[in-house]
């Protein structure tokens, strides 16, 4: 028999890559240039060319034996000296390689922090909007996910909600900001105010809550912000990165945790996700990869079409009427829909090849996604299909 966990999966796959594959359906029926395809957030823009430099050089002059071997079980002791002293350079910090592990992205940066730190049956709290992989993420660990409401006004954190929800359950917090879906990022109060809450937990419970910080969107910045880096504020901090976006190779799945050296076990940590991998196949990112990225650490794509785009469409929502926060990162937008339903909302803007998603699955509803990692030509020519779908369908807003 099939392991019905997994089969009852299948009925609830993600509607980002549902509403992808419509659009490239739709792109084949009409021509793509004809779908306004804000689906999903996968980057538009070429990888760093020092990052292919990089992996072109090892191919060429490293030993092929070393070059292709097996990673050892903590990944590869040069790259994770490589990126504890970026870490420390950039954010003061004192992480030393034994602190860091390579994994497969975020994701298995994530999939490793949380089984490092829960046990089936423990409870993690994330707050909304939240990415909806955090379900499979914490769920597959048998670990619960619950999620503090979102605080709409600027969606910082609900701090109220959260001291509430924040019960002796609770073994770990997960946060990701800058934000999917939001754009948001989280100011240094909130982070403040955050590790204060927790700390008191901390004491009053008598146990670790550690903090989870997903941290994959830490290089796209808008307008000068400040992302403060969270693990500088609370020391049962796990930071989990990901080189997906700022060097836009999410199909060669890098990305790393970083303990912080004053958390509870910091000297284990890293060994236990070593034994977490063996234990789930994940067994290492690729070798040639750990060694490329580990060259090109604070390098990253030309990430200023982001921004470029943000600022087009946020003026055009606004011009348009929809309420929603400035971005201060990412290459997401998160406006309130013009009608409480929100996959009404989107199945009526689909009738325009407008591919927005809904929000009820980031736990918030009412609100869409626009994923606006697509060319700067295409967002300007979805304005004015905005604009009409708008007014046809609103007329009386
Ligand atoms: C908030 C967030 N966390 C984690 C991930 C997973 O990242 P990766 O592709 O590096 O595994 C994503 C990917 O889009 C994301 O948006």
């Amino acid at each position: 028999m099939v392991n019905e966990q997994y089969k009852g999966m299948l009925s609830g796959k993600s509607i980002i890559r549902e509403l992808s594959e419509y659009a490239t359906r739709r792109g084949e029926e009409i021509g793509y240039d004809n779908v306004f395809d804000f689906s999903l957030g996968n980057p538009s823009v070429p990888c760093a060319t020092s990052y292919t430099e990089a992996i072109v050089k090892l191919h060429q002059n490293m030993d092929p034996m070393s070059l292709h071997g097996y990673s050892p079980s903590t990944t590869i002791p040069s790259v994770r000296q490589a990126v504890a002293d970026s870490l420390n350079r950039r954010f003061d910090m004192n992480y030393g390689m034994e602190h860091i592990f390579m994994t497969t992205g975020a994701a298995g940066a994530l999939s490793h922090a949380l089984r490092a730190v829960t046990k089936p049956g423990d409870e993690v709290l994330t707050f909304a909007p939240f990415f909806p992989e955090y379900g499979p993420y914490v769920t597959g660990t048998g670990a619960k996910l619950t999620v503090v409401p979102a605080n709409t006004e600027d969606f910082q954190i609900n701090f109220t909600a959260f001291e509430e929800m924040l019960t002796e359950n609770v073994m770990a917090v997960l946060i990701n900001t800058p934000n999917n879906p939001s754009g948001v990022v989280y100011s240094r109060e909130t982070i403040e105010r955050l590790a204060q809450v927790m700390a008191d937990k901390q004491r009053e419970y008598g146990h670790d809550i550690f903090l989870i910080s997903d941290e994959p969107y830490r290089e796209i910045l808008f307008d000068g912000v400040e992302c403060p880096y969270p693990s500088k504020f609370y020391d049962n901090t796990l930071s989990c990165y990901s080189f997906s976006k700022s060097l836009s190779l999410p199909g060669e799945r890098i990305g790393y945790v970083a303990v912080n050296p004053a958390c509870t076990d910091a000297d284990i940590l890293v060994p236990i996700m070593a034994q977490i991998s063996r234990g789930t196949g994940h067994n290492c990112p690729s070798s040639s990869v750990q060694l490329a990225v580990a060259k090109v650490l604070e390098d990253t794509s030309d990430l200023s079409v982001y921004e470029t785009n943000m600022n087009i469409l946020y003026d055009a929502l606004v011009d348009l009427g929809f309420e929603v926060v400035r971005p201060g990162g990412t290459f997401y937008i998160f406006p309130k829909a013009l009608e409480e339903d929100a996959n009404a909302f989107c199945m009526k803007a689909k009738a325009y090849d407008l591919i927005l998603v809904p929000s009820d699955n980031f736990g918030v509803p009412g609100y869409f996604r626009m994923a606006y990692c697509i060319d700067t030509e295409k967002v300007k020519r979805a304005i004015p299909v905005l604009r009409e779908f708008v007014e046809k369908e609103y007329p009386n807003r």
